[in-house]
């Protein structure tokens, strides 16, 4: 089993991942991370875990990860701003996720609205960010992470649409020295947000996707939208264009329909 003192062997932060709390077997990290939360665990708290019971995406779904082969970690913020600036997390996430999986391996991660990480056209990082108010302020945000480390095989439903790490590289990666890139990443890209305001993420996201001017579907409570991926808004909504007009979506569940250049 993964051990703390490993994963902050090395540990290039101040804060994120300093306090660490290891499962072999959980429910939920994001369970856990909300509970430890409500009570008193300070920003920069992991929970991590070698398999999930109950692991949660987003919209009411399981999140299917073999056990001792990949990263399963919930981080606790407590962001000090309007609770507005949540609908700009994921993409913070997104991005601070992606720049540590392509600065450690060389692969090229790409963000897909809302927060999925993606190599190559397939997934390979999900993440799940469940907030708590308390007297329309923020309490506290539990930042989800699953990543496909070196997980080899899928189960036939997943096996087109995901790939892992070590499938890409033809290599197996090392869960701790990843874990602790991703730390510092999040936490060098949080701080610089916290000084510049969320939005800056905006043209960093946009940087880092590759959906910009493809044809896409839009499945939003059991209503299929098609059009083409225009860009992000200053609230995160997704901007989808279609015959001249543009509608702004600010959740929903994206299939990239045209697999070659982007449509004009
Ligand atoms: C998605 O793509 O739907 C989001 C998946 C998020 C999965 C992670 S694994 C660690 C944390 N604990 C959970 O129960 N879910 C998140």
């Amino acid at each position: 089993m993964i051990k703390a003192d490993q994963l902050r062997k090395g540990l290039r932060t101040r804060h994120f991942g300093r306090r660490i709390f290891t499962f072999e077997t959980i429910d939920s990290t994001n369970t856990c991370a909300k509970v430890l939360a409500s009570c008193w665990a300070v920003e920069g708290t992991v929970i991590i875990a070698e398999e999930q019971t109950d692991g949660r995406g987003r919209l009411g779904r399981t999140w299917f990860a073999s056990p001792g082969q990949n990263l399963t970690f919930s981080l606790v913020l407590r962001p000090p701003g309007p609770a507005d600036d949540l609908n700009l997390l994921p993409l913070f996430v997104g991005v601070a996720v992606a720049d540590a999986v392509q600065n450690l391996t060389g692969l090229p991660a790409k963000c897909k609205w809302p927060n999925d990480i993606m190599i190559n056209e397939r997934k390979t990082a999900g993440i799940l960010i469940e907030g708590s108010m308390k007297d329309s302020s923020v309490e506290f945000v539990i930042v989800g992470i699953g990543i496909n480390v070196n997980q080899r095989e899928f189960p036939p439903d997943l096996s087109e649409k995901a790939t892992s790490l070590a499938l890409e590289l033809g290599t197996e990666v090392d869960r701790a020295e990843l874990f602790r890139e991703i730390m510092r990443s999040l936490e060098s890209r949080y701080e610089a947000l916290r000084e510049c305001g969320f939005q800056s993420i905006i043209p960093l996201w946009t940087e880092r996707t590759s959906m910009i001017g493809r044809k896409i579907s839009v499945s939003q409570n059991g209503v299929l939208m098609e059009g083409v991926a225009q860009g992000i808004n200053e609230q995160g909504a997704l901007v989808l264009g279609n015959n001249g007009n543009s509608v702004a979506l600010m959740a929903g569940d994206v299939t990239i329909l045209d697999h070659g250049f982007p449509a004009h």
